[in-house]
């Protein structure tokens, strides 16, 4: 290729860091799979069935539509606004205080962060983030030029954050405190007071809580928190009898995963009418409206769809039990939870970016370090405790791909000349 650019990129996106799941895919080309030794892809997110056919009929339907050609109005498609208001009662409790109002639909999550941010805080601004992080929040704050300030979670408290560490970190510059639950990549789910206690120091600042549900149906034990509810409800005692969600939570969804419908690019903000104009600018240059189609063929879906995201969602459970129960011993897990399980390996000394690699290029199983949800450490530093986690996610296999893939790290043990713990 001639030539070159005559023209210089912008600091935002030169300071902004690549998306790494490429690299690991480049690992795994370097793989020979033969059709006894398939590749097992534990790496990306992704979900592992299609949606059902009602939901595949509808979108065909929806997308041949030609009333579905035209715009929407920036916050979305009414009646998905309605039947998603109308969903969050289901899913948070008949008492959660949600209106068609608080929703706004974004072309996916990943769209709902960045109006977020941009309707939050300015450049030289900064926003808390729990590490290990979800990669495209900090690339999204960077490539804004807001200073993404880090919250480290720590193995030992399951990598939940510590709202008392948090409150440290809060300056007369931070605009919000950015949580992921259940989280990317350390799967933990946080619990109820936790939330609570967030969503207390967040009023008490005068900061925005912005938290990430976009795995919160693959919760099965119960309602993700009660902070849509009134602050009497059980797990808020943390909160002040005054608290009034709407005033410092924003509450961001995905369409992806609970629906299956990734490449269709649905997400959602759910937060108070009073800033839902401030992300209705930012959506309106970011995305005009979110996909039409698939916001008409949802609406009227949305219960029926009620069973197919449950039975989805324990299929991963059930997914999560077995890989506890089949992973050799000296692997341990962390935390578990949504798509995820985050998993310390047995190899002394050895960073995991090292394992990840050779389990990808000569063992054919694909997962990432926990190195690409975290800032850039010292190449040559002494490996730590923490640098040797690595995220698996049991959504996009089978059970057999799982049993096969523990089958294999038991392999790795004997393969890798590496002292083991
Ligand atoms: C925590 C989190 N947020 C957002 C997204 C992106 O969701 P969407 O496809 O709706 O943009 C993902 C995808 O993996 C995710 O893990």
């Amino acid at each position: 290729m001639a030539g070159g650019l005559a023209f210089r990129l912008s600091e935002g996106i030169k300071n902004t860091g690549k998306p790494p799941i490429p690299q690991a895919y480049a690992w795994a080309d370097a793989y020979r799979a033969t059709p006894e030794r398939p590749l097992l892809d534990m790496s990306q997110g992704v979900p592992g069935v299609p949606p059902p056919p009602l939901l595949l009929d509808a979108l065909a339907k929806a997308a041949a539509a030609p009333t579905s050609c035209g715009y929407l109005p920036n916050a979305g498609e009414p009646a998905l606004r309605r039947a998603m208001a109308e969903e969050m009662k289901v899913r948070y409790g008949a008492d959660a205080d949600v209106t068609p109002d608080d929703m706004a639909i974004t072309a996916g999550c990943n769209m709902a962060f960045v109006a977020v941010a941009m309707a939050l805080a300015d450049a030289g601004d900064e926003v808390i983030l729990p590490v290990p992080w979800y990669f495209n929040h900090e690339m999204t704050l960077t490539m804004l030029g807001i200073k993404p300030v880090l919250l480290h979670t720590l193995a030992k408290e399951g990598f939940l954050p510590s709202p008392e560490r948090c409150a440290e970190l809060v300056s007369p510059k931070t605009k919000a405190i950015v949580l992921c639950t259940p989280n990317n990549p350390t799967g933990a789910i946080y619990p109820h007071s936790l939330l609570a206690s967030f969503a207390k120091l967040a009023r008490e600042r005068n900061i925005a809580l912005v938290v990430d549900e976009t795995y919160r149906d693959f919760i099965t034990s119960g309602v993700p928190h009660h902070l849509f509810s009134p602050p009497s409800a059980s797990s808020n005692s943390s909160l002040h009898a005054d608290w009034s969600w709407r005033s410092t939570f924003i509450h961001l969804f995905s369409f992806s995963k609970s629906y299956c419908i990734p490449g269709h690019r649905l997400g959602l903000v759910c937060a108070s009418p009073e800033l839902i104009p401030a992300i209705n600018t930012a959506l309106d240059n970011l995305q005009i409206c979110a996909p039409r189609p698939p916001q008409v063929a949802l609406a009227p879906l949305i219960p029926s769809l009620r069973p197919f995201v449950r039975e989805t969602a324990e299929a991963v459970a059930h997914r999560h039990t077995l890989f506890r129960e089949k992973l050799p011993e000296r692997w341990k897990i962390g935390s578990q939870g949504g798509y995820y399980a985050f998993v310390r390996h047995p190899f002394k000394g050895v960073h995991a970016n090292e394992v990840c690699r050779r389990l990808a290029m000569e063992m054919g199983v694909v997962t990432l370090p926990a190195g690409f949800f975290g800032p850039k450490g010292e190449e040559d530093a002494t490996v730590m405790d923490e640098d040797r986690w690595v995220r698996f996610s049991v959504a996009n296999v089978d059970d057999r791909k799982v049993e096969l893939v523990c089958e294999r790290l038991a392999e790795s043990e004997k393969v890798f000349d590496w002292e083991l713990d």
